[in-house]
């Protein structure tokens, strides 16, 4: 694991984009998760900023990390629309080679054939994370078995709350949704997460120092073999900086 501790959210942001263009330049029709909300969104930037640079991604395959039960594709705050607009569009992408559940109105066959599309594209070489407050990964809340595949999975209070921002009111923040299990997100080939301020600082620190087991899903990570942390100074509050396994860039 290295662990990267920068100032601001754009520097992380440019860290993981920097990550993942190496990735497709060795491997240019390489297989790469992607995570919504606001924390990979300057990673998203930096790699539009890459792409107009000339960095082909054109011969890449994404797989989202989740996607909610209930919401039509075409709501603004699905998932599959949020890439649409944060990831998609700004970057040129295919929209067909961007993957997302599609709970629909069988959100169990919905997970087992997303897991299935996964196997078949040989598995997710780099998946890009961030984090919840609790630790959460994708919606694998804690106390989900690590060895899980993509399922269906209840929303915590704790982040519906944390989601409501996308929403009118608390109430319309979906309750279920399709996630890659921990057992899928385990099993891509490399990993990058991405954390910026305060209030994930406790859930870093949880996930990269403290004991490893479903209580915290982001601990995880401490078991995979190539993992790129990218943090801003507020998300770092809580992780001391220790020999190689840190490398401040600053
Ligand atoms: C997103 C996802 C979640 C978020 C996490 C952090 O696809 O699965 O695990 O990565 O909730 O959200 P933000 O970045 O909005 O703080």
């Amino acid at each position: 694991m290295t662990t990267h501790v920068v100032p601001d959210a754009r520097t992380a942001g440019s860290l993981v984009a920097e990550r993942i263009a190496r990735l497709v330049r060795a491997v240019p029709a390489a297989v790469i998760g992607v995570a919504t909300g606001s924390s990979p969104l300057p990673v998203y930037r930096a790699l539009a900023d890459l792409v107009d640079g000339g960095l082909d991604l054109s011969r890449v395959t994404w797989f989202a990390l989740d996607e909610y039960v209930g919401l039509p594709p075409e709501h603004p705050e699905s998932y599959r629309s949020v890439l649409d607009r944060e990831l998609v569009a700004p970057l040129g992408l295919d929209r067909l080679r961007v993957h997302v559940p599609e709970p629909g109105s069988d959100p169990y066959a919905a997970a087992a054939a997303y897991e299935a599309d996964i196997v078949r594209a040989g598995g997710i070489d780099l998946q890009l994370l961030g984090i919840g407050g609790n630790g959460h990964l994708g919606f694998n809340e804690p106390g989900t078995p690590f060895g899980i595949p993509t399922h269906v999975a209840e929303l915590t209070h704790a982040t519906r709350r944390d989601n409501a921002r996308f929403f009118p009111s608390l109430l319309e923040v979906p309750t279920l949704c399709v996630t890659q299990g921990l057992g899928t997100i385990g099993r891509a080939r490399a990993h990058a997460l991405i954390a910026t301020g305060e209030a994930k600082a406790a859930a870093v620190a949880a996930a990269l120092t403290g004991p490893v087991g479903p209580e915290c899903p982001g601990s995880l990570l401490q078991r995979c073999p190539d993992v790129f942390v990218a943090l801003d100074d507020a998300a770092a509050g809580g992780v001391e900086p220790t020999g190689q396994e840190i490398d401040a860039v600053r």
